[in-house]
């Protein structure tokens, strides 16, 4: 077992602020780190966590996806996320085609119009990056996709950050998280009766009609299913390019030229994606667990333990990248495979929406603010489980 003195808590301020020196000393010391505070293994090298990430029989997701929930071995609600083949695959098949590039591409227009729409009301004097424009349009678009009712749309957000937020050393949901988790649930039982009543032309209509095979028999999918995919399909779809579209901005403030040079030549956008999504991911890691005892760099992991795959490290990682600890938005791709959108069976499902939405942004953003600054002393960060990211990132637009 290591004798590295480093400390890794995903509840503190460490974490939630830059985890970055911390995740180099877990590489380099501790490969495979044991947290004694939470009873957690974590890895954080390239070469581990995308192994682990492909490897779903030994690293399963079926108790879970948080550490309290796969800690506590409580029974977990019917999320393709927390689930293993071939529960898994029957359930992502339903979906799959929906978030094709092509059938996303159908959507260029709303994610347009959305971004116009929020950026259009700001005020360049005192622009709130996040609360203003990132948080808004992304639960906007996903929302609208599965047919939620315009009123509702924001408070599918509210909601979520009610429950991703954790108060610091602690790994529970608080009790405002888990009532809003109840609410959340019954805001989309009743849309759903509502859909069953009058079908519509979205995605819940498709989830009410959907048949599927279950063990040679065909089945539709009950409330509590639906009720699973659209809440995982909203938070999903709503928190994560939100702190993307943050994280962007505050890095470009410490990057002007990189932010000169997109402007000039906007074909660069989604080469910036990528490196966006490799620099800070807004899903720094992903909790599984270990189905059987795992050896690695003379180290066991013990059967039926939390495992954390610390993506977030894993793409700074200087094994795998040149340079890891740049910011470059020329950087090539081939270098090693980038794990912010995920990786293997439970890779993001929603990619192709996340790179539209976030290319559409930026490049709004640039006309928008072609020169800016952020003001630092106003910038706070979330206190999450799994994401990182910024709470308000207030800017002045530079004449
Ligand atoms: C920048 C934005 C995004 C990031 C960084 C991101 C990241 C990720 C990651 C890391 C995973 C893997 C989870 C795991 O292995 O346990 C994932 C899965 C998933 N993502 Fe995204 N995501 C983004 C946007 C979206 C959007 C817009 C949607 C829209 C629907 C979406 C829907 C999903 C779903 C449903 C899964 C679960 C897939 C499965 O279990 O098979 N994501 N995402």
């Amino acid at each position: 077992m290591t004798t590295s003195t480093v400390v890794f808590d995903p509840f503190s301020d460490d974490f939630f602020n830059s985890p970055y020196d911390t995740y180099r000393r877990m590489r380099d010391e501790a490969p495979v780190y044991y947290s004694e505070k939470y009873d957690f293994y974590a890895l954080t090298r390239h070469a581990d966590v995308s192994a682990a990430m492909k490897d779903h029989v030994t690293y399963s997701s079926a108790r879970g996806i948080d550490l309290q929930m796969v800690r506590s071995n409580d029974p977990v609600p019917p999320l393709m996320i927390m689930m293993d083949p071939p529960d898994h695959r029957r359930m992502r098949s339903l979906v799959n085609k929906v978030f094709t590039p092509r059938a996303i591409e159908r959507q260029r227009q709303t994610v347009v119009t959305q971004i116009d729409r929020f950026l259009g009301a700001v005020d360049p004097e005192n622009f709130d990056v996040v609360q203003d424009f990132s948080a808004l349009f992304p639960v906007e678009v996903i929302t609208e996709m599965l047919g939620v009712p315009v009123e509702l749309r924001q408070k599918v957000r509210l909601l979520l950050d009610k429950q991703l937020a954790r108060e610091y050393g602690k790994v529970e949901m608080p009790e405002e998280g888990i009532a809003a988790g109840i609410e959340t649930g019954m805001m989309y039982y009743e849309v759903i009766q509502e859909h069953r009543a009058n079908p519509q032309d979205d995605m819940i209509t498709d989830l009410i009609n959907v048949e599927l095979d279950r063990d040679g028999e065909m089945t539709k999918l009950d409330d509590i299913e639906i009720t699973g995919f659209a809440s995982l399909l909203g938070g999903a779809g709503a928190e994560t390019v939100t702190k993307l579209v943050g994280n962007a901005i505050v890095t470009f403030a410490d990057h002007p030229d990189q932010w000169e040079m997109m402007r000039n030549d906007r074909s660069l956008i989604p080469n910036a994606v990528e490196e966006l999504l490799r620099w800070e991911a807004p899903a720094q890691y992903l909790v599984r667990y270990s189905t059987r005892d795992i050896a690695l760099h003379d180290n066991i992991i013990p059967a039926n333990n939390p495992v954390l795959l610390c993506l977030g490290s894993a793409n700074r990682d200087e094994r795998a990248f040149a340079n890891a600890d740049s910011f470059d938005i020329t950087r090539g791709r081939t270098e090693a495979q980038n794990l912010g959108l995920g990786y293997g069976i439970h890779s993001c499902l929603g990619a192709a929406l996340a790179r539209m939405e976030c290319v559409i942004a930026l490049d709004k953003l640039l006309d928008f603010m072609p020169r800016f600054e952020v003001d630092r002393d106003r910038l706070t960060r979330v206190a999450m489980t799994n994401v990182v990211g910024w709470h308000h990132a207030p800017v002045r637009v530079l004449r």
